[in-house]
């Protein structure tokens, strides 16, 4: 009987009356949508506390599973008929206030945590996806996702045709199996960006269900759900957690479409720890002070960074020089915290930077307190062709870089030194 109710899509998030329940949610949903950003940051997903005498944050429910009060309670849940918690990889209390939490920031019906961002975007295209199934997706994306796409995919039977972030010639890949429009923007490394509304338009268009990865943007820059996207995934292990100390990712959207991919990563297992979702919850607390300081850091660094004479181009769209600097400008509320820039000299030249530098770190990932420079071709896009390098714009001299919250002046004297 439990068997069968692993196959019924109903996820165990809200625990009886009476039960340890994130369901207290303070304000109703009507209420938290009239709140500000950074307000729904602190409080959004949170328990009552008004009249309780308890904890200011959330506790971390550290089991991995649940007791039941009776055989009838146990039984009701095997039918589908409660939602009681019953073992953490099915849902958690402290995953639900993460949970909850990121679909008030990005204004969605719900959220599904995941032990990754690589869980979040696996599970949430396989909830979407079956064989026979064709997948349109950018061709600038983060490289764990296009190594998904290209060496995954067609083992299950998945076709994935990409287009460049313009979407240029997008028409000509619909055909009557096409399910499906995956995109990042800002894209991963470059930050070439995706017009969102022509992307939803299109989707629309062709009845696909639409997919985004928010990462490089957060919630405080972007939220699609907002312009008609159906599902938007995070990797959260970067600005949402916001200090490099866990690994985690999430998917927004419809609840309808959140039972669906909490079913996925029910099945394969990409649940994520509630130590980890303690740090999430936290991290999410400060995100809007977070972004707002290393956008400015970015702009500084990129600034500082394009008029040197050793460097090429930088790849940063609050710049005028960017190819998408105007679509910036409408679309997202701030430029990120991250950007690029190919060096004169290409390999050597971006290597000799990246062994030089003292305060920046060398070191993937992104989003955190500490800034940090990595070159693409040793990292995200390893394993990568030529050709597919030039596709997804990566240059041997591209260095990527995540802006911390250091002093913007320190960072460039470190950039300055590094580059001399
Ligand atoms: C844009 C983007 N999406 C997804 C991921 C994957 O996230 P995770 O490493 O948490 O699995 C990354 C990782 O760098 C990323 O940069």
């Amino acid at each position: 009987m439990v068997m069968n109710r692993a196959k019924q899509p109903k996820p165990a998030t809200q625990a009886k009356p009476g039960a340890r329940t994130a369901d207290g949610t303070r304000g109703n949903s009507g209420l938290q949508s009239k709140l500000g950003p950074q307000t729904r940051a602190v409080h959004g997903g949170e328990p009552e506390r008004h009249g309780v005498n308890g904890p200011v944050v959330t506790e971390i429910i550290r089991t991995s599973t649940f007791t039941f009060s009776n055989t009838e309670e146990m039984k009701e849940w095997a039918e589908g008929k409660n939602k009681a918690y019953i073992y953490t990889r099915y849902g958690n209390p402290t995953l639900s206030v993460a949970e909850k939490k990121i679909a008030a920031l990005e204004g969605a019906e719900a959220a599904v945590v995941a032990a990754s961002g690589m869980a979040a975007i696996s599970s949430s295209l396989l909830a979407v996806l079956k064989a026979g199934d064709e997948l349109i997706s950018t061709a600038q994306l983060y490289g764990g996702t296009y190594r998904l796409m290209r060496d995954v995919f067609p083992n299950l039977g998945i076709t994935v045709h990409h287009v460049q972030p313009d979407l240029c010639g997008i028409e000509k890949l619909v055909n009557a199996r096409t399910r499906a429009l995956y995109v990042e923007t800002p894209t991963n490394p470059t930050l070439r960006l995706v017009d969102i509304e022509k992307a939803v338009a299109f989707a629309n268009k062709h009845h696909l269900v639409s997919l985004i990865d928010n990462t490089f943007a957060t919630p405080v820059l972007q939220n699609p759900i907002r312009l008609g996207y159906d599902l938007v995934v995070h990797s959260a292990t970067k600005a949402l957690a916001g200090h490099s100390d866990i690994l985690a990712g999430v998917s927004v959207g419809s609840q309808t479409w959140m039972d669906k991919v909490r079913q996925m990563i029910i099945y394969l297992g990409g649940s994520l720890d509630p130590g980890a979702a303690y740090l999430l919850i936290r991290g999410i607390k400060t995100l809007g002070v977070r972004v707002a300081r290393q956008c400015e850091n970015a702009m500084a660094v990129a600034t500082f960074l394009e008029k040197h004479r050793k460097v090429e181009r930088v790849h940063y769209p609050g710049l005028p020089s960017h190819p998408d600097h105007e679509l910036a400008k409408r679309q997202m509320r701030g430029f990120s915290s991250m950007l690029a820039f190919d060096m004169k000299g290409g390999l050597p030249a971006a290597r000799r930077l990246c062994d030089r530098v003292r305060l920046f770190l060398m070191a993937a990932s992104l989003g955190g307190a500490e800034s940090l420079v990595i070159l693409p071709i040793y990292s995200s896009h390893y394993d990568m062709s030529d050709e597919e390098l030039k596709r997804a714009g990566v240059g041997p001299g591209t260095v990527r870089v995540s802006l911390g919250l250091e002093d913007k002046e320190d960072l460039i004297e470190d950039l300055k030194q590094a580059l001399e």
